[in-house]
Parts: structure tokens; C-alpha cells; sequence
């Protein structure tokens, strides 16, 4: 069997880079950390860039020691700073004639930079963006290691992300806080929670906290059940109704409600609105005084809880796996409660949705939870 340090000759590496591309999650700093410590201790220097892909265009490069990543481990955001709208290849430089963003490919200025730095690798942890951000660099000769994270748990090809139980963790407290002024008001509340369009926060947090109704974008919503779900309970005597509302949840043959369009990120949509729009909906019908939260990057930020620190370090430590045992471009997965890898775009312009036959709705159903569909 290969020793670590035949593995780390076999590589022959001396210098690598470590960024972290797309929107923020609890658990990038552990990651940091884990490549960091590993790294020296096999003899890599590591150099940290700023804001993703954008310090690679700006040469915002700078060696990372084990004092940078020392007492980071509990916290949240990202040491290096990231940036979800820069992809190299399709850089916006300004503006058309006709109005539309003008592009430039900005991949030999990456290239660059890293050939100046004497980088030979990079470990670039972000989401499908990232990772496909990262392919014509991996193309054209520097190896790339992905490492997967998102608190939406909706990347293609592994079963879980870091960043997605701190979410959820902070999801359920919201949920249970609101539980207590909904039922001392006799209220409905509406708490919004983020996830793009895939609903696993708000399942796993819904399911958590016992919320009555839960509106996952991966079943559409008949508003009539809703209310109905709202009065029952009211009859029986429970005068409140806590509905956890994913912010890509939509009403049967409707559309999601868009918050804002951002032309300059290379996935422009951000939802949101929806627990507004059930809030009122739901009071107009029922005239039950309805109220709504909107969770959003509460859900983000501050400490990982430890099940995310743990993934986290362990997925950066695979990576520098990977990279001494001299793999190319691959992105590490968690499959069967495995660490694997699969090639780094195989999560490229996919999504890991929630099957409407997952055992934990059928859970859920059992104990009378609504999902807003019958
Ligand atoms: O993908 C993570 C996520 O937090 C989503 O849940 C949310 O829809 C989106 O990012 C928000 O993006 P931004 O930080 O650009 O507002």
C-alpha cells in the first residue's frame, strides 16, 4: 500500500491554492483550516485568494500559514472573502450598445497569475458554479480539486454539503420561537426559508420543529388546502398554524416569486416573497390573523454547528487527498456516508431536488403534517 509520502512525491507538489467561490456557508473557514494544516504538514505551501475567482483576475494572493487558520475552525463566512458572480471566462467588462453586459474571457489572466505564484494545484471550494468556473482552468493544465458546499444540500452527486445542518439547525430555532407568540396570538405564521429551488432546509427544519405545514418547492401548493389545514385546526381547538414556506415553494401550475434579478451573477434569480404573499393570502380567507418571517441570511452565517465542522474537515482533508495521490480534477463527495470523488463539473447545471416520495414526507405526513397538496 502507497505511504502518504509516496503519495505526496507521486503529486510532487510544492505549491497549491485554496478559494472559495459562490455565496457563503458555515464550514468554508474548517475547510481552510483542514487544507492549510494538512498541506504544511506534508511540506505544500498554500496560497489563499481573495473573493474566489476574483482575487485569481486581481492577483489577491497571499501565503497562508498555520497562524491564519489558527482559531478558525468555529467560524463562520470565509477567511479569504468569496464572490458568487465571477466566472474567468465570461467576464462582464462593460456594456454593449444595446445595452447588454459585454464579456471578456479572463482565463489566460488567471493562468497568469497562478504560473507567476509558482501554483501548481488549486483547491476550490464552492458550489456548481464554482466548480465549472474552475474547468478551463483544470483544462488547461493546473489541477483542480473541488470541494462541494452550499447550505441548500441541492448539489448533484453528493448526499450531503456543509453548511446545510447549521442552516436547518438555525432554521428549526425560528421555528420553535415563533411557535410560542403564534400560539399566544392565536396567529398563522409564515417562516420563509432559503434553498433556491430545492427544499431540504425547509423539510428537515419543518419536520424538526413540527411545523404544520410544509411548502417545499418540489410540491406545488393548492392554496385551499392551506387554509382548510389553517381552519381544522382552529375547530379542534389549536388556534395557531406554524407553516414552514421554502422561498422556491409555488402554487399549483403557478411560478416561484422572484425577489430580484441579478444580471451580473452567472445564476441571476433570487427568490423570495412567498411567506409575504401566504401571510396575506392565508388572513384574507381565513380571517385568521396571519403574520410572516423571512429566515434569510440569518441562515448563513455564524458558527457551524458541529456535524458541519466535522464534514467540513473532512472533505478538506480529502481533497489534499486526492491531490497527493495525484488525481486530477475531481470534486469530493459524501456518498452512503463514503467520502468518494467524481470528476469536478459531473454536478454541472444539475440539481439534487427532493423526490416527492422521500421517506422523511412520508414522516411527516404521518404525523398530519400538511405539505399543501391534499
Ligand atoms: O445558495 C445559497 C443561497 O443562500 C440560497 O439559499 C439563496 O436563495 C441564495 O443563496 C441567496 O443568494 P444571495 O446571497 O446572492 O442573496
Amino acid at each position: 500500500m502507497a505511504t502518504i509520502n509516496d503519495r505526496v512525491s507521486a503529486a510532487n507538489l510544492k505549491r497549491i491554492g485554496v478559494l472559495t467561490g459562490g455565496g457563503d456557508c458555515p464550514g468554508l473557514n474548517a475547510v481552510i483550516r483542514a487544507v492549510v494544516k494538512d498541506a504544511i504538514n506534508h511540506g505544500i505551501e498554500v496560497m489563499g485568494i481573495e473573493d474566489g475567482f476574483l482575487g485569481l483576475i486581481e492577483d489577491r494572493i497571499k501565503p497562508l500559514g498555520l497562524d491564519d487558520v489558527s482559531n478558525i475552525l468555529t467560524m463562520g463566512g470565509t477567511i479569504l472573502g468569496s464572490n458568487n458572480k465571477t466566472n474567468p471566462q465570461k467576464y462582464p467588462v462593460g456594456r454593449n450598445e444595446d445595452g447588454s453586459l459585454k464579456y471578456r474571457d479572463l482565463t489566460e489572466v488567471c493562468l497568469t497569475h497562478l504560473n507567476i505564484r509558482k501554483i501548481e494545484a488549486l483547491v476550490v471550494i464552492g458550489g456548481d458554479g464554482t466548480m465549472s468556473a474552475a474547468k478551463p482552468i483544470a483544462d488547461a493544465g493546473i489541477n483542480c480539486i473541488g470541494v462541494p458546499k452550499t447550505i441548500d444540500n441541492d448539489l448533484f452527486g453528493t448526499d450531503i454539503t456543509f453548511g446545510f445542518q447549521t442552516a436547518v439547525s438555525v432554521a428549526t430555532e425560528a421555528l420553535d420561537r415563533v411557535h410560542t407568540t403564534a400560539a399566544s396570538h392565536h396567529r398563522v405564521m409564515v417562516v420563509e426559508l432559503m434553498g433556491r429551488n430545492a427544499g431540504w432546509i425547509t423539510l428537515h427544519a419543518g419536520v424538526a420543529s413540527g411545523a404544520d405545514v410544509i411548502l417545499l418547492p418540489e410540491i406545488e401548493f393548492d392554496l385551499d388546502v392551506i387554509c382548510k389545514a389553517c381552519l381544522d385546526r382552529s375547530q379542534k381547538g389549536k388556534r395557531f398554524t406554524i407553516i414552514a414556506a421554502a422561498e422556491g415553494a409555488k402554487p399549483k401550475g403557478g411560478a416561484q416569486i422572484v425577489e430580484r434579478v441579478d444580471e451580473t451573477s452567472p445564476d441571476p434569480i433570487r427568490l423570495g416573497g412567498v411567506g409575504k404573499w401566504l401571510a396575506d393570502e392565508i388572513e384574507k380567507r381565513t380571517e385568521i390573523e396571519s403574520r410572516y418571517v423571512v429566515l434569510g441570511h440569518t441562515q448563513r452565517g455564524g458558527t457551524p454547528v458541529p456535524g458541519d465542522r466535522v464534514l467540513a474537515t473532512q472533505f478538506g482533508h480529502h481533497a489534499m487527498e486526492l491531490l497527493k495521490m495525484g488525481k486530477k480534477n475531481r470534486l469530493v463527495v459524501m456518498q452512503g456516508g463514503n467520502l468518494g470523488d467524481v470528476e469536478i463539473t459531473a454536478a454541472a447545471g444539475k440539481q439534487r431536488l427532493v423526490p416527492k416520495d422521500h421517506p422523511l414526507i412520508a414522516a411527516a405526513r404521518s404525523v398530519y403534517t400538511c405539505f399543501g397538496d391534499r
